[in-house]
């Protein structure tokens, strides 16, 4: 079977777009991760709000420019199975945040996604949840599309939950960073969610 328009294949239903995946909110532009982004991901990123509630060690720069340096073939893979997205306010043209999808088999895939504290509560976070999961759904034909955080990520998931994704339960001490275990609460979205849903 041909490829349609956006470039994937009807049968196996699973994306892979030929299209350009840079995604747009109303306030924002999802924009695919280049090195000229580290130092302004690294502006953040080092900060503990960002990295308190996420099972990750705080990164350097060079770890970050050595992980966008390390996925950016992905770009121009054919079987690409993850995205990378910086996310760029309009009216300022300043990366503000950031998203990440990675296919699943079966038609899923997993999301994760962060916003600069200097600009939490201003419901960019929603935005980029919003748009990944459009691109998700309707761009990439998924079925279901999850969510890994910490529990005590008050702020994510009020968030996932104010979206209407379901809490699927926890996975016990799931990863292991900064010398302890993380338990991983789990949220999913379906596409009949998501098409109930409407955004
Ligand atoms: C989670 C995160 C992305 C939220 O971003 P944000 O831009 O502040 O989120 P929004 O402004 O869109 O908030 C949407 C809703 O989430 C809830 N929420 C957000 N922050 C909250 C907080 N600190 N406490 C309680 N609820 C919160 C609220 O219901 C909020 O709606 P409201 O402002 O109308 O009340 C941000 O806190 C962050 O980047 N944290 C560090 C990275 C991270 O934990 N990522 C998720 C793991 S995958």
């Amino acid at each position: 079977m041909q490829p349609n328009v956006l470039g994937y294949n009807e049968s196996t239903r699973i994306g892979k777009p030929q299209m350009n995946p840079d995604l747009e909110t109303p306030r924002l532009i999802l924009r695919e991760e280049c090195l000229e982004d580290a130092e302004r991901l690294f502006s953040y990123r080092q900060r503990p709000a960002y990295w308190q509630h996420i099972p990750c060690h705080p990164p350097t720069r060079d770890d970050i420019v050595a992980q966008i340096a390390h996925f950016l073939p992905q770009q121009s893979a054919h079987d690409r199975t993850m995205f990378f997205w910086v996310a760029i306010e309009k009216a300022t043209c300043l990366v503000t945040g950031e998203a990440s999808l990675w296919l699943l088999p079966d038609h899923g895939a997993e999301f994760a996604f962060a916003v600069d504290n200097r600009h939490w509560r201003k419901g960019y976070g929603s935005e980029i949840v919003r748009g990944i999961l459009r691109f998700g759904f309707h761009s990439l034909r998924l079925h279901r599309l999850c969510a890994q955080v910490v529990p005590s990520n008050i702020a994510s998931i009020a968030l996932l939950r104010s979206l209407g994704m379901v809490e699927e339960g926890v996975l016990r001490e799931r990863r292991r960073a900064r010398g302890r275990w993380f338990d991983l609460a789990q949220f999913s979205m379906l596409e009949q969610e998501y098409a109930r849903r409407g955004f």
